[in-house]
């Protein structure tokens, strides 16, 4: 499989002085030149400084590709348009973690090594009734996927290949149950224990959905829905959460403590907490009439009211995960006979004003991944505080083998940014009596 090549230089010279710096350009397989800055200290004695890191690689990696300027999204070379059509997720999780589509062979071991990981140590849900009733689910989600170090002490050498997919295996198949249980945790309502005879999406909805007084059955429909939610937030390269996840996994930190840090990164309202926040936001707007007072807020500079849903650090295009989205929303709302949705009415209203006000075009502004799916899930019957679970679920995939990656990569340093101080200079101590 292609590597990095080495595609010229970039010299730097530092004004005023005769020194200078050639810093070798890597390419990839796809995308922008990346200046190797890593002898730049060595050689000029100077840092870099990109806060938020928007210019900076922080990594090589060979699982996915995003062109933000023309709306492209690839997990290991194939479009999303295609997996989100022909794929199913467990399927995808084969690809991400394993870097190719595999055979039927491949796929049914892939498929039965999933679903026998799927119960949890029993003692593992005693640890739920430490929560209060009334906790958002993604803290429970945090903390018991972040003990889950503390139940499955077999797999946790990470220098053993073995032990590492061992834990792959149990994370990608324990954290929907374990966010399952944290929502029945939060009515009150029983465990549901895994299906082993259902597919990775309707097992989820059966946990989630069903109570032993009586038979659940899937609906085909949300089955699909669900498996496309789960394919479409699978992995996004190196977002917040995963960056996150990389640099606890640089210290040497076990897979679990590790996904545990990318489900609380993940939490944020600037990241995956955006599908909680555009439902609300749609509520509070309340009606249509007042879409373009809401406009006025957001473009107002001292407000801090943002268009949830809308922007992204690396698409300037439409997000190719919304489009797919918007459309899984109109048939999913068609198949579930819901002919009118106050909510999409509205998001379809905001979009259409956002698309086309000079405020979000001049910035670039497109609906992202978040803008429909609360909608979707919504009309699924899943509750809000539930959306960005359903995230962090899918995401786990993208998360462990990202952490995988980053094991087996050789060149791997802990992770450990400089900055540029600005504090106080140096000065000496004056005792309390002394001071003022
Ligand atoms: N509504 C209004 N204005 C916005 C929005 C928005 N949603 N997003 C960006 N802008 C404006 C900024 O105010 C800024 O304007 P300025 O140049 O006049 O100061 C400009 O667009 C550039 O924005 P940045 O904040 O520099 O963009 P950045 O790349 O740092 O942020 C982010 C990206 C965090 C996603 C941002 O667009 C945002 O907060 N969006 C809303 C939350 C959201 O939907 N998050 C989900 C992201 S996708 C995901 O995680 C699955």
């Amino acid at each position: 499989m292609a590597s990095l090549t080495r595609a010229g230089s970039v010299t730097v010279t530092l004004d005023g002085s005769n020194k200078s710096a050639s810093l070798p350009l890597l390419e990839g397989t796809l995308g922008t030149p990346v200046a190797d800055i890593r002898k730049l200290y060595n050689d000029l004695g100077i840092f870099t400084f990109d806060p938020g890191y928007g210019e900076t690689a922080s990594c090589e990696s060979k699982i996915t590709y995003i062109d933000g300027d023309a709306g492209v999204l690839l997990y290991r070379g194939y479009p999303i348009e295609q997996l989100a059509e022909q794929s199913d997720f467990v399927e995808v999780c084969h690809l991400l973690m394993n870097g190719d589509l595999p055979d039927a062979a491949g796929l049914a071991k892939f498929r039965k090594d999933v679903t026998y990981h799927t119960m949890v140590h029993e003692q593992l849900r005693r640890f739920f009734d430490g929560f209060r009733r009334d906790a958002h689910p993604m803290a429970v989600l945090c903390g018991v996927v972040g003990a889950m170090a503390a139940f499955y002490h077999d797999n946790l050498d990470i220098n053993d290949a073995r032990q590492r997919e061992i834990a792959a295996f149990r994370l990608i198949a324990k954290v929907p149950t374990i966010a399952a249980w944290a929502y029945k945790y939060s009515l009150g309502q029983p465990f549901i224990y895994p299906r082993n005879d259902l597919s990775y999406a309707a097992n989820f909805l059966h946990m989630l959905n069903a109570v032993p007084a009586e038979e659940y059955k899937v609906s085909p429909t949300l089955e699909k829905a669900m498996d496309l939610i789960l394919i479409l937030h699978a992995d996004h390269e190196q977002n917040a959460s995963t960056s996150t996840v990389r640099l606890a996994g640089s210290t040497g930190a076990n897979p679990f403590a590790c996904i545990a840090a990318g489900i609380a990164a993940l939490w944020g309202p600037a990241h995956g907490g955006a599908n909680e926040a555009v439902l609300k936001m749609l509520a509070e707007i309340g009606d249509a009439k007042n879409i373009p007072a809401f406009i006025s807020e957001v473009k107002d500079k001292n407000s801090h009211t943002k268009l949830m849903g809308f922007g992204h650090r690396v698409y300037k295009n439409f997000d190719p995960r919304a489009k797919i989205m918007k459309q899984a929303c109109d048939s999913v709302l068609k198949e579930l006979g819901v002919t009118h949705e106050p909510l999409l009415e509205m998001a379809v209203e905001l979009e259409r004003i956002a698309l086309t006000d000079e405020y979000f075009v001049q910035r670039k502004l497109y609906p992202n991944v978040d803008f429909y799916s609360g909608i979707i899930l919504k009309a699924m019957g899943i509750p809000t505080s539930m959306f960005t679970v359903i995230f962090a679920v899918a995401r786990t995939i993208g998360w462990i083998s990202q952490w995988k990656e980053l094991i087996e990569d050789s060149s791997q340093r802990i992770g450990r940014p400089r900055q540029i101080y600005t504090g106080a200079d140096k000065r000496d101590y004056v005792p309390v009596a002394g001071r003022g």
